[in-house]
């Protein structure tokens, strides 16, 4: 259960920047209660944050809540991410998440997926600060003894004094600490974030940020932090792709350089059985879609069979075509990490 220390507690994890605090990113259907007792098993992610929360779909009352809220695997370095396009909706949702054990809530300020921008959720938050800084007082006061943060993007454009701007107002309006994907709306998943802007504004704030996009392994990790300076990094597709990317880069930050080795069929099996304890029937096959997807990655020869699997709607089917092939590629199972 979070306690009444909830909101300083994350906030001491996040103001340690020599530790590098290792932060699992919200990613829509990848980061529920399933995966992050994963990652929590092979250990060293010191936050997560879940995937989005429909603020609308809350106050509307749907049946999925309880699954959305689920707190595994650890309250205290939870946070739950809200996306919504009222003022209105938004704060009630956020107080409704404040009545669960999770130690804080997070407003989604950068998605730019159109059918969100469009009503005026994710970045169209950003187009309006006076809106956004309203949103984060009443958040803030909504959320009592919870952390109250927020998610960015650049904005529309690359503009640093209008970011600055922005994000002082944030912090005036209370938000505990700010994640920074440096990349403009428009900018796709290919594109290199611009850490520079993570550099930028841990120079000028005073709560933490935390700098996001890119991390693929260890040499992007060390190269991010020489660009941004000391601080929280999160980490998104390469802990879908690698569940157990925050203990083996907590390992080598330590200097520990022995080999890490992963059995694949394992990690699968466990995957499965815990997305069965901990998500719906209706959402098992998008889930494994989707977390097959980036899995695949691992498999020398996986595109087409990450790329079929991914598109499949059928749970079994997904567990069954895995597994096969782990059966007809015994090589294929141990993974050596030289992410
Ligand atoms: C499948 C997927 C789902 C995502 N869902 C969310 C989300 O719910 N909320 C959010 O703020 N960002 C979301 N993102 C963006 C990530 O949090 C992150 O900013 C982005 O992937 C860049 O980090 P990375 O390079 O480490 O993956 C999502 C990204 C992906 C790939």
């Amino acid at each position: 259960m979070a306690s009444g220390s909830a909101r300083r507690r994350i906030v001491r994890i996040l103001s340690r920047p020599a530790t590098t605090p290792l932060i699992l990113a919200p990613m829509a259907t990848i980061t529920h209660a399933a995966f992050r007792v994963l990652v929590e098993e092979f250990g060293a992610c010191d936050l997560y944050v879940s995937e989005m929360i429909s603020a609308e779909a809350m106050i509307g009352g749907t049946s999925y809540e309880p699954y959305y809220t689920m707190s595994d695997p650890d309250p205290r370095r939870l946070v739950f991410q809200l996306v919504g396009y009222t003022e209105e909706r938004i704060v009630e949702a956020a107080s409704r998440l404040a009545r669960t054990e999770a130690a804080g809530v997070d407003l989604n300020m950068g998605c730019s997926a159109p059918h969100i921008v469009r009503k005026g959720g994710g970045i169209a938050w950003m187009a309006d600060p006076g809106a956004a800084t309203r949103l984060v007082e009443r958040a803030r006061k909504a959320v009592g003894d919870r952390s109250l943060s927020v998610k960015l993007r650049l904005g529309a454009t690359e503009d640093p004094q209008r970011l600055v701007g922005f994000c002082r107002t944030l912090e005036s309006a209370g938000a505990d600490f700010i994640s920074l994907h440096p990349k403009t709306r428009k900018q796709s998943a290919s594109r290199p974030a611009r850490w520079s802007y993570v550099r930028l504004l841990r120079e000028e704030l005073a709560i933490p940020v935390i700098g996001n996009g890119g991390v693929t392994g260890e040499a992007t990790l060390r190269s991010r932090l020489d660009e941004a300076g000391s601080g929280g990094v999160m980490i998104g597709r390469a802990a879908a792709r690698a569940p157990w990317i925050f203990a083996y880069l907590r390992r080598r930050l330590r200097g520990d350089r022995s080999e890490y080795r992963v059995d694949l069929a394992s990690v699968a099996r466990r995957f499965f059985t815990l997305l069965e304890a901990h998500q719906p029937p209706d959402f098992l096959a998008t889930r494994a879609a989707r977390f097959v997807s980036y899995f695949t990655q691992n498999l020398a020869f996986g595109h087409a069979l990450g790329a079929r699997l991914g598109a499949s709607r059928s749970y079994d089917r997904i567990r069954e075509e895995l597994f096969a092939y782990f059966e007809e590629h015994p090589e294929a199972r141990i993974h050596v990490e030289r992410g």
